[in-house]
């Protein structure tokens, strides 16, 4: 399901803290937690290898974490004299004769931290973060040069790999295959910080890349540290765990050599873990046409509402991303009618002809009726399948590539009552904060349009319930006409007491790390569409800290009604910002958001990176508000355009019907507007 969120900026905005800061001792309960998940086996040579210096480990860590967590405070000058604690301790260690493994991480979060202190202003020129030796590579996992040629001659003991699924298992004497096992796993535990992010400098975006780290020592398991780091129970943060089942997997996988399976090493490991690499489609034949969504005629059977919640209760179990039976994977509209082994399984207009009709009937088929081994599907309900498919597949909302879990969640939308989905997405909520903030039980508070969820004091958080349900109201004349809700079931705010427990949000629900100075943002995460919020603290100096509150609470509630319709990112932010700009005016951070405007654009790369979303994510927020405020604020377009987004257009045809003009034409028409260097075309 793709995650999608937008941003604002604090800008010199301090985080502040309204009550004690209980959140530090959350933070030793976690080192002990993960001090307590060792693993029963093979845990004795790791703790002795680092006993010695698991103790001054741990403070150093202890000392950064309460230093981010003072800047999150705006107490800068502590945060300082910790870092600098932090780092003297580092440079203590690293004159050890072994060197602890986990110091490298720390460093780079000094690094990280002393950049943001320099953000917040803080001159950091007397800070030094010390410096390890680069390691040198192992020996085995090294790759050899390439030749002139430029094809790949590194090569590992593996036998010759037979071409196609079939081949996998033939090619491995383990039996454990690196793209069928490993990678999902990899991918699955480690992949928002490992593949997509590259935390603690280490990434393993491909096979070629986690080798090149150092982390893998072939032949050797236990000593390699991409199994130590798991033994001791240190990684997956966030949260997740390694099933000893898998960790032994992954160990043996090394033992073995660690030998790679796949066809082109450089292959980004999702694909690989989603098997891409092997079920691309086998010629022309599989080939479909580009599908997009349309609306459906009165009597139309819908996708969304009636068919994908019988392929996720049915089917989606064996025919999963991960290990999908015959190769077909029933995840996304496309990926069905890619199909498995025999290929497209459906025939558009054509139900009787098409396989997956043919095998719930159990009619004229190889193999077994489906569902495998459980009842068939009543006749009624195959008879609405059949009646999709010669309908031509219409697809009723979203794309081909969406998962079938969020094209379910707007057929569910569009079928239920703004009350009945107000309680699904309320719950949804829940069940996302303690995904967030696991050790802490949240406080509710539900409004008509908006529920509040937070770590705050009950009267605290009845009063935010009362600002965001009045910030809803405000922004509702501005998205909907007549007496429609802002968006239908409403929209979940998430409130954040500490900085820290945003962090907290963006690394166990986004999987991602925070981005710099952020205190706010929007997105789609399942049923909810969010708006998260970094609280202001009672001891800020700033006295305008309320009204650039009220400011950012308009400006994401604004955002999340958009997302929640389906708009990309940069619109959203930048409609939010439209709509804050003009119902909070007086707010002191609408002249820094307009201020900014021409030093953003200096550092966004090309119209079509900033319609992607690539680059900074506070330049972007800043560039978006600007942008859209100048095509959108006057008029009634932002209400034309969720009029289209509602009936179910997709928001380019939506946003060309109002706007008579490409996203990127009009971008590149403002930008070359403001008097800067135009926009690089792209
Ligand atoms: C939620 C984020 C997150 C997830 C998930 C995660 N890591 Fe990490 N990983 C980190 C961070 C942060 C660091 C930097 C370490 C530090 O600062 O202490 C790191 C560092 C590492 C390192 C280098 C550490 C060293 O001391 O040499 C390895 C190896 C590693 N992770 C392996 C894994 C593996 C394997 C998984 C999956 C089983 C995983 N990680 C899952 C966040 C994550
Ligand atoms: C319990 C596991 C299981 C469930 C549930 C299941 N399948 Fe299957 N499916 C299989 C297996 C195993 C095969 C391969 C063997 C065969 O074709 O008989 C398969 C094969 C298929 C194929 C043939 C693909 C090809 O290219 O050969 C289709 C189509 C299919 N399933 C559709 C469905 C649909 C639709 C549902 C839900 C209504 C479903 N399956 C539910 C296990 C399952």
């Amino acid at each position: 399901m793709k995650k999608q969120q937008q941003e604002i900026i604090g800008h010199g905005w301090l985080v502040f803290a309204p009550e004690p800061s209980l959140r530090l001792f959350g933070l030793c309960l976690v080192c002990a937690a993960t001090m307590l998940a060792l693993w029963p086996f093979g845990v004795a040579a790791v703790e002795q290898a680092t006993a010695s210096n698991a103790s001054s480990l741990k403070e150093i860590k202890k000392s950064i974490d309460t230093a981010q967590e003072l800047l999150a405070e705006g107490k800068l000058s502590k945060a300082v004299t910790l870092l600098e604690e932090a780092t003297k301790a580092i440079e203590e260690a690293a004159q050890l004769e072994r060197v602890p493994s986990g110091l490298r991480g720390l460093i780079q979060r000094c690094k990280i931290l002393k950049e943001e202190l320099e953000i917040e202003g803080i001159d950091g020129s007397t800070i030094t973060i010390p410096s390890l030796p680069v390691p040198a590579p192992k020996a085995v996992a090294k790759p050899a040069p390439a030749p002139a040629g430029g094809a790949p001659v590194a090569r590992l003991p593996l036998k010759p790999n037979p071409v196609g699924a079939a081949g996998i298992s033939a090619g491995i004497s383990t039996g454990i295959s690196f793209t069928g096992q490993v990678a999902p796993l990899l991918a699955r535990q480690c992949g928002g910080c490992h593949i997509a992010g590259k935390k603690g400098d280490f990434q393993m975006a491909s096979y070629e890349m986690l080798m090149r780290s150092g982390m893998v020592q072939p032949g050797v398991g236990n000593a390699s540290r991409l199994v130590e780091v798991i033994l001791s129970g240190d990684m997956p943060r966030g949260g997740g765990k390694v099933s000893p089942a898998d960790l032994g997997m992954l160990m043996r996988w090394i033992d073995a050599g660690a030998v790679f399976d796949g066809g082109n090493r450089a292959t980004p490991l999702e694909a690989l873990a989603k098997g891409g690499a092997l079920l691309q489609p086998a010629g022309p034949a599989a080939v479909i046409k580009p599908i997009s969504a349309v609306a459906l005629a009165p009597g139309d059977v819908s996708f969304a509402a009636d068919i994908v919640p019988i392929f996720l209760k049915h089917c989606a179990g064996c025919h999963d991303a991960d290990d999908a039976d015959a190769g077909l994977q029933m995840v996304s509209l496309e990926s069905i009618m890619k199909g498995g082994q025999n290929g497209p399984p459906i025939v558009p207009g054509k139900a009787l002809e098409s396989l997956l009709v043919k095998k719930l009937k159990g009619m004229n088929i190889e193999g077994q009726r489906m569902p495998l081994e459980k009842p068939p599907l009543p006749l009624d309900v195959i008879a609405q399948i059949e009646k999709w498919i010669n309908q031509g597949i219409k697809l009723d909302a979203l794309t081909p590539q969406a998962s079938l879990e969020s094209v379910a969640a707007v057929g569910v939308a569009k079928k239920l009552s703004h009350a009945e989905l107000a309680t699904i997405r309320f719950n949804a909520g829940k069940k996302l904060w303690k995904s967030a903030i696991p050790d802490e039980d949240p406080l509710v508070q539900q409004r008509d349009t908006v529920s509040v969820i937070g770590n705050v004091t009950a009267s605290r958080l009845a009063e935010l319930a009362d600002a965001a349900a009045a910030s809803s109201s405000q922004v509702r004349p501005e998205l909907v006409e007549g007496d429609q809700p802002l968006l239908k079931g409403g929209v979940v705010i998430f409130v954040f007491l500490k900085g820290y427990d945003y962090s907290g949000f963006w690394q166990n629900v986004l999987f991602k790390e925070r981005p710099k100075g952020m205190a706010g943002n929007a997105g789609v995460v399942g049923d909810v569409a969010y708006a998260a919020l970094l609280l202001p603290s009672a001891d800020n100096e700033n006295a305008n800290a309320e009204d650039d509150f009220k400011l950012q609470l308009v400006e994401q509630i604004t955002a999340a009604a958009l997302q929640g319709r389906g708009a990309p990112q940069w619109f959203a932010t930048g409609a939010g910002r439209t709509v804050a700009m003009k119902t909070v005016a007086r707010a002191p951070l609408v002249k820094v958001w307009r201020s900014d405007v021409p030093e953003s654009l200096q550092r966004i790369g090309s119209a079509a990176e900033f319609l992607k979303g690539h680059g900074e994510p506070a330049a972007l927020a800043t560039v978006s508000g600007g942008f859209v405020s100048s095509i959108a604020a006057s008029g009634n377009r932002l209400r034309l355009l969720t009029k289209q987004l509602d009936a179910g257009v997709a928001f380019e045809k939506a946003f060309n019907d109002v706007f008579r003009a490409t996203p990127q034409a009009l971008f590149e028409a403002w930008a070359a507007k403001q008097g800067l260097r135009p926009v690089r075309r792209s």
